[in-house]
């Protein structure tokens, strides 16, 4: 089976802007203060694998990490 594309967001780097979970709301959600949060564990079904890239290539903190397991 292919190799599981993950997503993470460094609680550390993020500053709220949103970009995330509005560009992939289906791999992205945001807490009380809007800050950025990864739904589930943070793996990318196939078909979300250009809305993952997408949202850490438009994050200005560049907080969002896309892992290959
Ligand atoms: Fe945070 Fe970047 Fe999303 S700053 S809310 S991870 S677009």
């Amino acid at each position: 089976r292919r190799n599981a594309m993950k997503v993470r967001i460094d609680a550390g780097l993020c500053q709220g802007h949103g970009r995330c979970y509005d560009l992939a709301p289906d791999l992205f959600g945001e807490d009380d203060e809007g800050y950025g949060t990864v739904l589930g564990d943070g793996t990318v079904p196939a078909d979300g694998e250009q809305d993952a890239r997408r949202a850490a290539a438009n994050c200005p903190e560049r907080a969002i990490t896309v892992l290959k397991e």
